[in-house]
């Protein structure tokens, strides 16, 4: 082989991995050597040797992770237990934990283990039978995923230190609002909280002022606590579908703040439209109750420079057709280029 064609080869190697593999790593185009012994069980790629690949091959538990590995892939196994001092050697340079859809229950994860790792960038826990949070003490955490598990509660205090968690995964757990009590407190930059079907009667609360989107569709919300959006000024995606919103639940005014962009309230039993901010781009209310528009709702005042950002609104499945829409609205939603009835 001519040495020109080596690195080309490295670059289809990395570019074929990166396609097989669902999850994005940082590949390290390069030859060199293999690196740190790899686990007889698993794979380390000779040009990204500080990865470790264990996915989709029957394990029961996790392999002993030899230095030098950075990058652990435990995916699609049979996992249920942790067991003590596997990750003994890479306690502080272990980044990326991948241990989604496995079987692992908290019983099973033994001490001096996950709670060791202080180096953790990303924890996908995913589709496992965890009952509480397992969270690392590294303080680089950035991104969390613990979606399909029996989680009913996530204690408080578990996130103080983590400066640099930017996205929290929940969805399809068993949390309760008393449950989440406090919770996410504390990382000054998250950006993303995902708490979608789960039990929650409320939005969750003491959320960090840098959040930019919340999910919380399919849980059983009834109502929005008044100035719960005065609370988080960054707040550009909102979705509350699927829950059990009615009118009397809707403080006036609740939802009128200037950062956000969509508002999802689409799936619950409103019978009004609520009062909405002017820079509102999106607004989803198909499958409610409505039987009524009322242009105050977009617009409190129509002028050359007052007029509602709407671009979007869906109002099908509802009790109102475009017979319903007042005769002066095209002034005030003059950006609604799909207003959706049907
Ligand atoms: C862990 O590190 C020690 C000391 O460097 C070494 O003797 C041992 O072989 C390593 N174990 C593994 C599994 O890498
Ligand atoms: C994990 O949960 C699944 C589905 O609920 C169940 O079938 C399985 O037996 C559980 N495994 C363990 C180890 O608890
Ligand atoms: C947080 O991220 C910044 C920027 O990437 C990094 O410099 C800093 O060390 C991280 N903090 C921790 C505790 O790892
Ligand atoms: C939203 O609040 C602003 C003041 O913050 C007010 O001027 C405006 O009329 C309100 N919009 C609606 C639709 O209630
Ligand atoms: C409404 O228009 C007036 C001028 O006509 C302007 O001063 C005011 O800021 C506008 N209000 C909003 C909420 O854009
Ligand atoms: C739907 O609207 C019509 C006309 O406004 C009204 O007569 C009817 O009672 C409404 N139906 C419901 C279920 O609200």
């Amino acid at each position: 082989m001519s040495p020109l064609r080596v690195p080309l080869l490295a670059i289809l190697v990395s570019m074929a991995l990166c396609q097989y593999y669902d999850y994005d790593y940082q590949p390290v185009p390069m030859l060199g050597p293999s690196g740190p012994n790899c686990n007889q069980e698993c794979e380390c790629p000779i040009n990204f040797p500080s990865a470790m690949y264990c996915d989709s091959r029957n394990l029961k538990f996790v392999p002993i992770v030899p230095t030098g590995i950075k990058y652990l892939y435990l995916q699609n196994n049979q996992i249920d237990e942790i067991k003590a001092g596997v990750f003994d050697n890479v306690t502080a340079e272990l980044r990326w934990l991948i241990l989604d859809n496995n079987q692992i229950t908290n019983a099973k994860i033994a001490k001096g283990t996950i709670d060791k790792l202080t180096g953790l960038e990303k924890l996908y826990f995913s589709h496992n039978n965890l009952t509480e949070p397992v969270i690392p003490p590294s303080k680089a955490l950035e991104e969390l995923r613990i979606m399909s598990n029996k989680l009913s509660k996530f204690p408080s205090g578990l996130l103080t230190d983590k400066e640099n968690l930017t996205s929290i995964n929940l969805q399809h757990n068993q949390l309760t609002s008393d449950g989440i009590s406090g919770a996410f407190k504390g990382p000054k930059k998250l950006l993303s909280l995902d708490v979608s079907h789960n039990k929650l009667k409320k939005l969750p609360t003491g959320l960090p002022i840098s959040l930019e989107i919340l999910y919380a569709d399919y849980n059983d919300i009834d109502s929005v606590g008044s100035g719960f959006l005065n609370k988080l000024p960054s707040l550009q995606y909102l979705r509350i579908s699927h829950n059990k919103l009615v009118d009397s639940g809707i403080p006036a005014g609740v939802f009128n703040v200037s950062s956000l962009v969509e508002l999802d309230l689409s799936f619950n039993k409103l019978q009004s439209i609520p009062e909405i901010n002017e820079h509102l781009e999106q607004l989803y209310l198909q499958a409610n109750e409505i039987n009524k528009i009322d242009l105050a709702s977009f617009c409190k005042l129509t002028g050359p420079l007052n007029y509602s950002r709407l671009k979007h609104l869906r109002l099908d499945a509802n009790n109102v057709t475009h017979s319903s829409m007042p005769p002066d609205s095209s002034n005030c939603l003059r950006q609604a280029s799909d207003i959706m009835f049907e």
